[in-house]
Order: structure tokens, then sequence, then C-alpha cells
């Protein structure tokens, strides 16, 4: 028997970064993000009674960018599995079979896409074996992705999702569909991976403020976004999404020991963002992950300025772009 799942990954303009103490990545601060439609994980899982033991290997495709997961990445892909397994009283085996359809060295993170493709499969797959895995809802079985990859519960839903205290869910706003292009500048494993930052920024004498920080922001995100796209509101939102990245890069780089993802790079293109602000008075709006990337996402009346990004970074940069912009270049 195989099931097959594939997840979207997804980029948060609140951020989740710090932990609840306990088990189980409950965060201490709601975020918010918008789903990343065309940079996917898939996952395939086939019964085998044969093996002892569940196995993973690289999924093959044509769409497929082949990844080896080091034996870090792999274990803990194994243990979420192992974990659903036991959640939902199943002992069968499988093998586990995943890929991104990115290159796994181009510096954008799977966590989520992946751990939320595995956790969809696995819900299908053992229910086979436990049919009430299948009354399980979109949401339960985001809080059972959660336990794996926090980030992964906000893959579930789009093109918005909302994960706060009582949980994840979608949100609509009243917006056209964003256009989302990340220009690549590290494509290194980070030297201070997600799980370990959201620890380490406990330490920082700033952490004391950041829930308040972050849900007043996602408060004042929101209702900006419920009054839709025009111009006042965009340039609203580009301020909260702008200083809510840096207060997370400064909650990095204030920790102790201090630490942090930014690269000349990365500071070359925040800084020409900047100044595109400040001359045309509208721009993306700009944000970074933990790490040394930029994203950045653009209204559908943007297409031309996204074009122009593109020709400004590509000598230097690897970009990748949402397939709606990357057929236009075609
Ligand atoms: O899901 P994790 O543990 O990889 O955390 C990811 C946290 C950030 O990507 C830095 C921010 C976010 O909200 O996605």
């Amino acid at each position: 028997m195989i099931f097959e799942a594939s997840a979207p990954s997804n980029i948060a303009l609140i951020k989740y970064m710090g932990k609840v103490d306990g088990a189980g990545n409950l965060p201490t601060n709601s975020s918010l993000s918008w789903t990343i439609e065309d940079l996917r994980s898939y996952v395939k899982l086939t019964h085998r009674s044969d093996l002892p033991k569940d196995e993973w290997a690289p999924l093959e495709g044509d769409h497929l960018a082949q990844i080896q997961l080091n034996e870090a990445s792999r274990e803990r892909f194994l243990n979420h599995f192992q974990s659903l397994k036991s959640e939902l009283g199943v002992q069968e085996n499988f093998l586990i079979q995943s890929a991104n359809n990115f290159p796994a060295d181009c510096g954008l993170a799977s966590s989520a896409s992946s751990f939320a493709a595995l956790t969809m499969a696995a819900v299908e797959a053992l229910g086979e074996f436990n049919p009430s895995c299948r009354d399980l809802s979109l949401g339960e079985r985001a809080e059972l992705s959660r336990k794996g990859s926090g980030s992964s519960c906000r893959s579930f839903f789009g093109p918005w999702s909302l994960w706060f205290k009582e949980g994840v869910r979608p949100i609509e706003f009243p917006m056209h569909q964003l256009l989302h292009q990340v220009i690549i500048v590290e494509t290194e494993k980070k030297a201070v991976s997600s799980s370990q930052a959201h620890q380490r920024v406990t330490t920082s004498p700033l952490f004391a403020g950041r829930t308040d920080r972050a849900e007043n922001r996602l408060a004042q995100l929101m209702n900006i976004f419920r009054e839709g796209d025009q111009l006042d509101h965009w340039r609203a939102a580009f301020e909260i999404v702008w200083a809510e990245f840096w207060d997370m890069h400064t909650l990095f780089e204030t920790s102790s020991p201090p630490f942090g993802y930014m690269l000349p790079g990365s500071v070359q293109i925040l800084r020409w963002m900047e100044n595109l602000w400040q001359s045309e008075n509208d721009g993306p709006l700009v944000t970074m992950d933990a790490g040394a990337n930029v994203h950045l996402l653009y209204r559908q009346d943007q297409k031309a300025l996204a074009h122009k990004i593109r020709g400004e970074f590509q000598k230097e940069f690897n970009i990748f772009q949402c397939n709606e912009l990357r057929e236009e270049t075609r």
C-alpha cells in the first residue's frame, strides 16, 4: 500500500521565535504566514511488513530535486513518524521517501513543508490500520505536525495561516494573490539551527517584551490586511513586517552568546529595499527567516517591479520566484 502527500512551504510575516517550556513546540507568541504554494515537499509512504523498522530514502521524480538527509535530519524525520504511529496506535513499518521541488542546497528551508507532507501522508497511511485517524480534522492534523516542526502546522492552510494559542487556522483577507520571490544569499547549512535559536533567544534581555511586541504587531497587521492592499495599507504593512524581522534578528544578536544570520549580501539587499521605499514610497513587503535570504512579497500590480528587482540582483544571487512570476519571464 502506497500513500502520497505534498505540502507547501510558508514564510512568516509575524514570526514564531521562542517556545513555551516543555515538549510539543508551543510558541510564546502567535504567528502569521503566507503559504508558498510553489515551494513544496513530497512524501511517499510504502507499507513494508518485511522491514524491521521504518526507513528513509530519497524520492525520485521528474519535477523533484533529489535530497540526501544527513543523519540528524533523517533521525528527526523518522522520530516524528514514530511519534505519530505511537500517538495513533499503529505499529506497522513503512519506507518513507521524500523530496522537494527545489534543490536542497539552495538555502531554502524545507522543514515546514516536509514535516507537513509527512504528517499528511502518515495520517492517511495509518488510517488503514486505525480508521479513526480519518476522522482527524485538518486542524488536528496540523497540531500533530506541529509537534514535529512548529512552523509546519501553518503549511496546512493557505493563502494565510494564523497560529495562535488555541491552535492553527486559515485566515482570509480581502486581498489578491500575492507574488513571492526570494533572493538566495546563503546556501550553506546554518551554524545555529532554528531549534537552537528558539532556545538561545530566551537569554536576550529583549526577550522579556517579545510576546507583547509580536502580538501587538499581529493585531495591527491583521487590521491593516482586513482593510485590503491599497497603497496606504501596504505601506503600513511593510513597516510592521520590516520591524518584525529586525526584532527577531535583534534577539539573535543580543542573545548570550550572540549569534546571527545576516550576511553582507543580506544587508546590501535590505539597503536597496530601504532606498526603494524611500524614493518610490512603495515596494515589496520584505522579510527574513532565521537565515540570510531575503523574502519579498508583491501585490499583483507590482509584477514589473518584481522583474526589475530580479534583474538588479540576478547576476550576484540566485533568485527563486513563484510560478506566476516565472512564467512571465519565459
Ligand atoms: O519550525 P521551526 O522550529 O523551524 O521554526 C522556524 C522559525 C522561523 O522560521 C525563524 C520563523 C517562523 O515563524 O517561521
